[in-house]
């Protein structure tokens, strides 16, 4: 249950008291959405709305490692730390290679799809803007993996100082 009309699109804040409101009226399970970003915020929708399940779109964007923190903040209240540049950039290209993996398109479809998703990971490292603006333009795995082993090969001696 996303709490906006059509015509909102992503504008405007979703009304979470409709989703309380379908939760109450309805027997199956009602998962709620709409503008979670944050472990605290999945806290809030389901005390606020008696939700059975919360879901995450454009949070997840870039940051696929928001599910365990929220998972993580649900059961013990801790926030876990933020990835590391190191970790963010295998990530990005664990994405890549397990969207490969699994697609039924073929990898130069397949990637020009990706490039609006591998541009939402935040590397924090020197340079990332230049790298981003790179990743616009790739076409194929060797593409990505062109870009970034070099980028994490320098970030890794550079931790190693
Ligand atoms: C990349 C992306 C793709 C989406 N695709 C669909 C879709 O195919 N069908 C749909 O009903 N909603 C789609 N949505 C909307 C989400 O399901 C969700 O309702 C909306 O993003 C609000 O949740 P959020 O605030 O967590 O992003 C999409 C959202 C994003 C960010």
């Amino acid at each position: 249950m996303h709490a906006r009309l059509a015509v909102q699109g992503f504008t405007g804040e979703p009304d979470w008291n409709v989703i309380r409101q379908v939760k109450e009226a309805v027997s199956v399970p009602v998962i709620g959405n709409g503008d979670v970003v944050t472990p605290q915020d999945a806290a809030r929708m389901f005390t606020e709305t008696g939700c059975d399940g919360v879901m995450i779109g454009r949070g997840a964007l870039g940051r696929p490692w928001v599910f365990k923190q929220v998972a993580h903040y649900l059961r013990t209240g801790e926030m876990l730390p933020e990835p590391t540049p190191i970790e963010r950039m295998e990530m990005t290209l664990m994405h890549a290679r397990l969207t490969l993996e699994h697609t039924r398109f073929r990898e130069a479809v397949a990637v020009r799809e990706l490039r609006g998703q591998l541009t939402k990971y935040h590397f924090g490292v020197p340079g990332a803007a230049a790298l981003r603006e790179k990743l616009v333009h790739i076409n194929t795995m060797a593409d990505l993996e062109a870009i970034l082993l070099p980028a994490l090969d320098a970030q890794r001696e550079w931790e190693a100082k």
